[in-house]
């Protein structure tokens, strides 16, 4: 049985003191519903937040994610943040190849790829990859084609025992913070057309075993919609993860 996740990736936004009082907040809420553990939340900040946040969130149901690693493990590399320093701060996720990565901060395929490896075999995260087509890829019926090209290159050194330990968050880049959201049924095709490559390239147990999330506008309003896909287990949220209402909102939907 693979356990839903809903992930909030906060990006660029909040303060140390707004992310504690943002602690605070989810925490009182789970703790007044009896924190059922059905489905697990992840929370993931820009870096300095990360150990505070763990630190807040410890002995909780809430993970911490970071947004991003290098894909370097150590070295002359002024400005980065290597998995050894992830690694030890009580954190559960690793974001790897989000769209702003892709395509403002040019991440390459290749980049994307080793940081996958680096995250697999140097830490115990577990990686949250990233995948979507853009706009015109859609248009032309090309989405499966594009994503499929992006899992074959992210996922070429990864070995079948490491992969069940991947997380797939599908967000296609349009819906990205447009408030045009993928159709339900678009987002349960594409995440079942990804668990069958999974099946073809790493076996029908690790295809069953990986989680797949849908990102992309999630809203408490079409949640529970997108959510009902049999292939969706879970959700990949920006914009509506930001207030500690709407977020626990979203997990609210999902336990039914
Ligand atoms: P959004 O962002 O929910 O604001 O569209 C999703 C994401 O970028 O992961």
């Amino acid at each position: 049985m693979r356990t839903p996740l809903l992930a909030a990736n906060w990006k660029l936004y909040k303060s140390l003191a707004e992310a504690l009082a943002y602690a605070d907040a989810l925490l009182a809420a789970l703790d007044a519903e009896g924190d059922c553990l059905r489905v697990e939340l992840a929370v993931c900040p820009p870096f300095p937040l990360l150990y505070p946040l763990a630190e807040a969130f410890k002995g909780s149901s809430v993970s911490v994610g970071a947004q991003n690693v290098s894909e370097y493990l150590e070295g002359a590399f002024t400005g980065e943040t290597g998995i050894n320093q992830l690694d030890g701060l009580g954190l559960g996720y690793v974001i790897i190849g989000h769209s702003e990565r892709r395509n403002v901060f040019r991440e390459s395929n290749e980049a994307i790829a080793d940081k996958l490896k680096i995250a697999l075999t140097k830490s115990s995260l577990v990686p949250i990859l990233c995948v979507g087509e853009p706009l015109d890829y859609r248009k032309d019926g090309r989405e499966l084609d594009f994503v499929k090209s992006q899992l074959q290159t992210a996922l070429k050194d990864v070995e079948p025992s490491d992969a069940e330990r991947i997380v797939i968050a599908y967000e296609p880049i349009w819906a990205i913070g447009t408030g045009v959201n993928a159709e339900p049924k678009d987002a349960e095709e594409m995440a079942a057309e990804i668990r069958d490559w999974l099946s073809g390239s790493f076996g029908i147990a690790a295809a069953q075993s990986v989680r797949i999330l849908y990102g992309g506008s999630i809203k408490p309003a079409n949640w529970k919609d997108i959510y009902a896909g049999p292939n969706v287990d879970g959700g990949l949220v920006g914009g509506a993860s930001l207030d500690p209402a709407d977020f626990y909102t979203l997990y609210q939907l999902m336990l039914g």
